[in-house]
């Protein structure tokens, strides 16, 4: 048995630099038709020239894969209406971090004072630059990503014609956020759909399950599997594929990240079949949502995914994958360009 997808598209991706960039990028290229690069490199993505230099660092990475970097930029509350102007063409969201809350995000937002953030984000509504946000307080760890739905709130309200994407949501709370207002959209990752606290460390602790935001309780997970199975229209994958190098997670300290950009396609397969969930629904939640949502027209590629065991490698490169050395059910059979 397989299925095809048409144009997969990663609405939120880190690609990072140098060797981890040439190493992972292809992976993403070959079975994605585009994807939503994150900017928290070191320094962050933060000017028109940097976003451009970045996106040809990118393209020579994923060499002749038929593949769309859709680039962000690191938000800035001091970005003026002209600045913003000068990037519209060469961006497709702005991305927003509440300062020291994840992986190199030490220059992003504190406090959110909605006179502080009006100049910008009243310019980047009027240019219709969507706003992708990693939603989290620095308080309890279980309960910052809901803490954080009063700000997602006070934001939408605010500036009713932006569209804000809540990213990598992981709880009912947020889930619950998105019908109460019209510009609220949502990023989901493939494993916040599989896995709980419990797998992360309710047994032996396992750093490759570990990320910003920790996944959370099973209340939470079935509240997002429902909007991801439905192909609710205003929830799109992003796998927050966050590849760090294995000695940076397993150590005494472990870095925030879980990679899952060459498995993504093949977990979502598995887990909509077992769910019970069509394969249309699937083709909403892996393009046709972000397709609408950011108004974007992807290059056509069609993956043909297979019923078949496919051993997850240990590595690559240097990065431990999600189920490193264990069997999922569906392997990649063909990528179709035509
Ligand atoms: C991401 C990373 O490593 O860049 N880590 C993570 O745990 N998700 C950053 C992020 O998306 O918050
Ligand atoms: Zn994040
Ligand atoms: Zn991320």
């Amino acid at each position: 048995m397989s299925i095809i997808l048409h144009a997969p598209l990663d609405m939120h991706l880190h690609l990072r630099d140098e060797k981890m960039l040439a190493n992972i990028a292809p992976l993403s290229s070959h079975t994605f038709s585009g994807g939503l690069v994150m900017p928290n490199l070191v320094p962050p993505v933060c000017s028109r020239e940097e976003i451009i230099a970045y996106k040809e660092r990118i393209l020579k990475a994923i060499g002749t894969d038929r593949f769309t970097p859709y680039m962000t930029l690191f938000f800035k509350p001091t970005y003026d209406r002209s600045f913003l102007e000068s990037v519209k063409d060469e961006v497709t969201a702005l991305k927003l971090y509440p300062a020291g809350i994840t992986t190199n995000s030490e220059g992003g937002v504190s406090g959110f004072d909605i006179e502080e953030l009006r100049p910008a984000l009243e310019a980047m509504s009027d240019l219709e630059i969507p706003l992708c946000i990693h939603g989290e307080t620095n308080g309890f760890v279980m309960d910052r990503e809901a803490q954080f739905v009063p700000i997602y709130e006070k934001l939408a309200s605010a500036f009713p014609k932006l569209k804000i994407i809540m990213e990598h949501i992981t709880t009912k709370a947020s889930v619950e956020a998105l019908d109460r207002f019209k510009n609220l959209y949502a990023t989901i990752t493939v494993h916040h759909l599989i896995i709980t606290l419990d797998d992360v460390a309710g047994g032996m602790l396992r750093p490759h399950l570990f990320c910003k935001p920790i996944a959370k309780r099973p209340e939470d997970k079935e509240a997002l599997l429902k909007v991801a199975l439905e192909g609710h229209p205003k929830v799109m994958f992003g796998s927050d594929s966050a590849p760090h190098p294995q000695h940076a997670k397993e150590s005494c300290g472990c870095a925030a990240g879980v990679f899952t950009a060459p498995i993504a396609l093949q977990l979502l397969a598995e887990l909509f079949e077992k769910e019970g969930a069509s394969v249309e629904k699937l083709q909403a939640f892996v393009s046709d949502n972000a397709q609408n949502i950011y108004g974007i027209t992807p290059s056509s590629k069609r993956i043909v995914l297979e019923r078949t065991p496919f051993k997850v490698p240990d590595m690559y490169h240097d990065v431990v994958p999600m189920y490193a050395g264990e069997e999922i059910a569906y392997s990649l059979k063909e990528v179709l360009y035509a």
